[in-house]
């Protein structure tokens, strides 16, 4: 079978897909896979000659359902979440509006549009710290953290220039961790350290400073529970095959789901690689095992 790695695309984590989409592709090659590579911006869907798509594409166009939905309709089977889950882990909004419905933990937030808010009474409503996120991005890409009305304001325009609605979120002040899941398996805890004011573009791609552990040191009884409410989060927003929830623990020990990515980073040094190198798997039996998920 001719499998197409599709990576690259147009979103604003192109670059990111790029460095996933090489690595996914290198290891179906040396795996003996008749694998391509299919960039979506440079070529037409309609010049597509693959009997499967691998889905390496991060961000809108490609991980939010737009490509999975082009993909049915030419009946092309693809790895990863279908049309549904895809568009609404996309949605960090609509994301924790459906973990509020299960009753899933997410931190309190309110949903901003600039220049027609209250932002002193936003942010004293959510304790005075926090995080402003595009609805629909990844890799922390406009994301910034306001403690003054002025910041909040000043985070809300930034964080509206890559969308038109925009989370703002209370700041949750602990460790950060990511639950790898995997054709129905959920992988060992990562847990993400750096000593800057989060985990943002820089220290995810660029700095040498973020420290990676895994199995994350914590009780067996908490690494449990974190477990068990990143599979529900997984199945809350409809996602399916693979993927990864991103998750923060205060420090009075109450978690909190951030979000759900269906596309998740791919490079060598990504996180579902490393969740999985301690379940076991190479980086090429992690690639093969995704890949199943592209049936007819
Ligand atoms: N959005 C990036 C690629 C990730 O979740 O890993
Ligand atoms: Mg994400």
């Amino acid at each position: 079978a001719k499998v197409a790695v599709m990576f690259g695309g147009s979103s604003a984590e192109r670059e990111v897909s790029l460095r996933s989409g090489k690595a996914v592709l290198a290891s179906l090659l040396d795996a003996g896979v008749n694998a391509f590579a299919f960039d979506p911006q440079q070529e037409d869907l309609s010049s597509l000659d693959a009997d499967k798509v691998f889905i390496v594409l991060h961000g809108r166009g490609g991980e939010d359902g737009v490509m999975q939905g082009a993909l049915e309709q030419r009946g092309l089977p693809y790895t990863g979440s279908g049309v549904l889950g895809s568009a609404l882990a996309m949605d960090k909004i609509r994301c924790k509006w459906l973990f509020q419905a299960q009753g899933l933990p997410t931190a309190a937030f309110a949903v901003a549009r600039p220049g027609t808010e209250d932002y002193a009474a936003m942010l004293a409503e959510l304790g005075g710290k926090v995080m402003v996120k595009p609805a629909n991005e990844g890799s922390s890409i406009g994301m910034s953290v306001a403690v003054t009305a002025e910041e909040l304001a000043q985070a809300i325009a930034t964080a509206h220039q890559y969308d038109e609605e925009v989370l703002v979120e209370r700041w949750i002040e602990g460790r950060e961790f990511t639950i790898a899941i995997l054709n129905g398996a959920v992988l060992p805890i990562v847990e993400m350290r750096t000593p800057r004011s989060f985990y943002d573009y820089e220290a995810k791609y660029q700095a040498n400073s973020t420290e990676y552990l895994c199995p994350a040191p914590l009780t067996a009884e908490l690494t449990q529970a974190i477990q068990k409410t990143a599979l529900a989060a997984f199945q809350a927003v409809g996602a399916s095959g693979w993927g990864r929830v991103d998750l923060m623990l205060d420090q009075q020990g109450q978690f909190y789901l951030l979000e759900v990515n269906t596309v998740p980073g791919m490079t060598e040094k990504s996180l579902v690689p490393m969740a999985a190198k301690a379940a076991g798997y190479s980086f090429q039996q992690l690639v093969l095992a995704i890949l199943t998920q592209a049936e007819s």
